[in-house]
């Protein structure tokens, strides 16, 4: 009886730690086809506002954090895929289900999420808030 506990512990223990890590890289892999997402113009984003927006396959979100400067992270957390906030007041990404927190460039800072959020480069042409997958990403731009 002992033994059989222990095996279906040890399943339970290795679903939970292999099947967030798994489908995060499924959901990266199919989600690099795209490069760029133009999500909205500038001028319809106000200040603290979100949009959410498709990266490929990868739900993600823009927000104006400070004037002029936005930030796109994908939304999902890594950890139970749960919807990831942006709060205002705090400048942090928080996963309300565990309360796991992110920085601001998507790194993890307490909870358990596994690994960091995916972040995306941002750029404004000609007045539309475009989003990339750039060589140097950076999570946020300021003007
Ligand atoms: S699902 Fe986000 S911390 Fe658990």
């Amino acid at each position: 009886m002992l033994g059989l506990i222990l095996r279906w512990g040890i399943v339970a223990a290795a679903g939970v730690v292999v099947i967030p890590i798994a489908s995060l890289l499924i959901n990266r892999r199919s989600s690099q086809q795209v490069n760029e997402v133009v999500v909205c113009r500038a001028d319809e984003l106000p200040l603290y506002a979100k949009r959410p927006f498709r990266f490929g396959t990868t739900l993600a979100t823009l927000v104006h954090h400070r004037p002029g400067a936005y930030l796109a992270f994908a939304s999902d957390c890594t950890h139970g895929k749960c919807t990831v906030l942006y709060r205002p007041q705090q400048q942090d990404l928080f996963c309300p289900c565990h309360d796991g927190i992110f920085d601001l460039q998507g790194r993890v800072v307490s909870g358990p999420p596994p690994l960091p959020l995916e972040t995306f480069q941002v750029e404004v042409r000609e007045g539309e808030i475009v989003v990339s997958r750039g060589i140097n990403v950076k999570p946020w731009l300021t003007n």
